[in-house]
């Protein structure tokens, strides 16, 4: 049997083109929440925002998309985003409402440079291949520089995020809250440990 076809296919990170944004929003879309069964989500997954072709576009010119791709087409994306871009969405209002009282480590987090890390979604069939650590490693990168401390929310009925984010990205829980019938985790991302020598 020909040897090529255990060979695993390459897997390359860096910033979102504009041919890309079409790819990013279908990814999104077929992850939504609302566009995934129960037993799906529970197993796989799932992003609670979706957002119109419009604001990733905006998004990508701005902030920057990290994508994952495999010959050239998408594969996975991970969004960072200003807090004033992050505002504008309201599902993630009671989110940014927190963020006035919410400590990292004992200090306030409007003392540090921050930004919000939107949204990470991978396809399917690349699940469980390195994709999420290659994409938080192009990610901190980019802004570690930028940006002393990243912060998401991770639904607590999104165990597989949990999992991958915490035990797996390093990222840690700052705080737990609920809004409108929902509980969360809030998570960050310390971009200054990878400055540490
Ligand atoms: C969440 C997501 C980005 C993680 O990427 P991934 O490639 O699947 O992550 P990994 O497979 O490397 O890691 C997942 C870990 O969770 C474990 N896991 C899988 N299903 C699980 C479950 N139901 N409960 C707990 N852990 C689970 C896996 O075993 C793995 O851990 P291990 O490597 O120690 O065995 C990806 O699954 C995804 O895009 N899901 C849909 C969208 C989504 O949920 N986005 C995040 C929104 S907050």
């Amino acid at each position: 049997m020909n040897e090529k076809y255990f060979e695993k296919p390459e897997v390359q990170t860096g910033l979102a083109r504009p041919e890309d944004i079409d790819t990013i929003l279908k990814l999104q879309q077929e992850n939504l929440a609302e566009n995934v069964g129960e037993q799906e989500k529970n197993q796989q997954g799932f992003v609670s925002v979706s957002t119109t072709k419009e604001q990733l576009e905006d998004i990508a010119q701005n902030e920057g998309i990290t994508v994952a791709k495999v010959n050239e087409k998408v594969i996975g994306y991970l969004m960072p985003m200003t807090v004033e871009h992050a505002g504008g969405i309201p599902l993630l209002e009671p989110f940014i409402e927190k963020f006035k009282s919410l400590k990292i480590d004992s200090i306030p987090l409007t003392n540090l440079r921050h930004c919000v890390l939107g949204q990470v979604c991978i396809a399917k069939e690349h699940r469980g291949t390195g994709v999420l650590e290659k994409l938080y490693n192009d990610l901190k990168t980019r802004l570690a520089e930028e940006y002393d401390i990243g912060i998401s929310e991770i639904g607590t009925n999104n165990p597989r995020s949990l999992h991958a984010h915490l035990d797996k990205i390093g990222l840690k829980i700052a705080e737990q809250y609920s809004a409108d019938g929902r509980d969360w985790y809030i998570v960050y991302l310390d971009f200054r440990d990878s400055k540490k020598p």
